[in-house]
């Protein structure tokens, strides 16, 4: 690979993409970045104020239409984080999770291949929603059960990338399976477990939680390690066709109402029903990653940054509504 890398990122403003693009500096061997974002979740302040060390440019465009072809000419590697993420929300919105998750995933693999481009998927450990207590990335077909169709989506995009790779052999590939993301980032949304916890107790409201939830151990992944991984596979140019988990650390939503806990003491709990609550706890390996070189440093104390985000939203406690 040549020295310094040009890369193109789609979706490049939500919660990972938007403290990626922040995070450039001078010491990253990524020279130019192509954005491509639809706005659909409206985060604009993610563009503002980017670091001037790194050419930019933005286009507003959407995956299931955009000809990558032109593009791509000039392009190392593609960071493919277009989405729609929301997963207790995806059983509403199946037919569009799956055209924007799997037809768009498609198009951007397609277009990978015949422009000799390589590319990050990153895909989710919501894939396992498996029973075995330790799971890690050998896990067969068959042992894999995602219980959303976000997360049924992103197995059928895995799928498919492992198989164009089979026919088009130019094409290069890394699929991250990211933990659930918590830290902050300008373009950050709260639908995940842990920030939409810190939400709720900050804002006085009780943390739902699922009913068979509390005790189950889940993979959750720092945003500081997740952006770390995605400069380290494409520094270290760690493009194999292989498939990685890439999980800071497993923990139960008691682990993690204790932590917020520390910093708003009289959080409550409130239990509720989920169509996603039928997996049992289980324990995602990271070995495989760490095997590359890399070294997780992400801990849940990095939640306290949340919460000083949003405190002063919520200092007035002596307003009745
Ligand atoms: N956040 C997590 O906990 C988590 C965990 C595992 C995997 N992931 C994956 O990482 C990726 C990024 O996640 P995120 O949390 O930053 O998501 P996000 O929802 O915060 O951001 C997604 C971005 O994609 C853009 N987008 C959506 N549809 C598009 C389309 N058709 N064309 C162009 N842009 C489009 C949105 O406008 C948004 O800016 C996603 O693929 C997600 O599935 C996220």
């Amino acid at each position: 690979m040549k020295e310094s890398i040009n890369l193109l990122i789609t979706g490049p403003l939500g919660h990972i993409g938007s403290r990626f693009i922040h995070a450039m500096n001078s010491n990253n061997r990524i020279n130019k970045i192509v954005l491509i974002d639809n706005f659909s979740t409206l985060r604009y302040p993610s563009l503002f104020n980017l670091p001037a060390n790194t050419h930019f440019k933005f286009i507003e465009g959407d995956i299931l239409t955009f000809d990558f072809e032109e593009i791509l000419k000039d392009i190392d590697v593609v960071l493919h984080l277009a989405a729609m993420t929301d997963a207790a929300n995806s059983f509403e919105h199946e037919e569009l999770v799956m055209k924007v998750n799997f037809e768009g995933t498609r198009r951007v693999a397609q277009a990978c291949a015949k422009a000799n481009v390589k590319m990050i998927f990153l895909s989710t450990t919501s894939v396992y929603g498996t029973q075995e207590e330790i799971v890690n990335e050998d896990c067969s077909l068959d042992q894999l059960n995602p219980q959303s169709p976000y997360a049924k989506t992103k197995l059928m995009a895995e799928n498919f990338l492992v198989d164009l790779a089979t026919r088009e052999t130019g094409f290069k590939f890394t699929i991250c399976r990211f933990g659930t993301i918590f830290g902050t980032s300008v373009g950050m949304r709260f639908h995940t477990a842990i920030n939409k916890f810190i939400w709720q107790a900050v804002m006085d409201q009780p943390i739902t939680v699922w009913k068979t939830a509390l005790h189950q151990k889940r993979p959750y992944l720092s945003l500081s390690d997740a952006v770390r991984a995605l400069f380290f596979i494409i520094e270290q140019n760690t493009f194999f066709n292989q498939i990685y988990n890439v999980v800071s650390l497993n923990i139960s939503v008691n682990d993690i109402i204790n932590e917020i806990k520390k910093y708003v003491p009289d959080t409550k709990i409130e239990f509720v029903e989920s169509k996603i609550m039928n997996q049992l706890s289980y324990h995602v390996e990271n070995k495989k990653f760490i095997d590359l070189g890399f070294t997780f440093t992400g801990a849940l104390s990095e939640i306290e940054e949340t919460v000083k985000l949003l405190k002063e939203a919520n200092s007035s406690k002596n307003i009745q509504v």
